[in-house]
């Protein structure tokens, strides 16, 4: 007898079981995006970075940033932008965020990312949120990506050599346990660029891995 696989949860779903019942922490928030969002030694070094690169524009970038959890990196980033636009798929945290953010520069959007037309920018914001999402699901949002110029990518990696893209099913875990992470540029994906570059990498403590930050350049 042929054994049933189970279906997996849709993504809108998980996620926000997930701001609901907290497995990333942060029981004393309303919403809490995760440790990445929050934990100065990997949140500081992040916002410094992003704001050097936001500030050596001279005419300062519009930005949208997919996946913009509860806002505490988002609203960091701000000063520097010409306009900022912050997509989530969970719609309770991104009506919190209207209430507490949206402003003549900051507006906000409920939207699948992998599956909606996404907000026109010069730089899109995608952080810790690939690392979380099946290959077909990233594939859907690497589709969408090509058209803009900018895409500032952070991702939670293994330390040393790893296996790129294991596939996993959406949810709260991401690649790590698998000796795996993402990188868009290898296969299956091989998303092309024109240039790429670090601009931050934090190794965690306890053999936790590493968080990279990675700029691409795609005209
Ligand atoms: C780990 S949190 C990171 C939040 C934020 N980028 C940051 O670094 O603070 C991942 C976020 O991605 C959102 N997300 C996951 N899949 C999504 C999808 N398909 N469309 C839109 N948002 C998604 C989740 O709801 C969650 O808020």
């Amino acid at each position: 007898m042929s054994k049933k696989l189970k279906k997996p949860w849709p993504t809108k779903a998980v996620m926000e079981q997930i701001y609901e019942q907290h497995p990333w922490g942060g029981k004393d928030h309303d919403f809490y995006s995760g440790e990445g969002s929050h934990n100065t030694q990997i949140v500081k070094p992040y916002i410094d970075c992003v704001t050097t690169f936001l500030q050596n524009h001279k005419n300062p970038l519009t930005v949208c940033h997919l996946g913009c959890g509860d806002f505490n990196i988002g609203m960091q980033l701000v000063p520097f932008t010409k306009s900022y636009v912050g997509v989530d798929i969970v719609e309770a945290l991104i009506k919190r965020n209207q209430k507490l953010y949206q402003n003549d520069l900051i507006s906000f959007a409920c939207l699948d990312i992998s599956k909606d037309e996404l907000p026109q920018a010069d730089c899109i914001i995608l952080r810790q949120v690939l690392q979380h999402l099946s290959n077909a699901e990233i594939q859907d949002i690497l589709f969408k990506l090509t058209t803009y110029q900018y895409i500032i990518l952070t991702e939670h990696l293994p330390m040393g050599d790893f296996t790129s893209n294991q596939d996993i099913i959406s949810g709260q875990g991401i690649r790590l346990k698998h000796n795996s992470g993402v990188d868009i540029t290898q296969p299956p994906f091989n998303f092309k660029v024109k240039s790429q570059q670090i601009l931050n990498e934090i190794v965690l403590e306890n053999q936790k891995g590493r968080i990279m930050t990675t700029l691409f350049n795609l005209k």
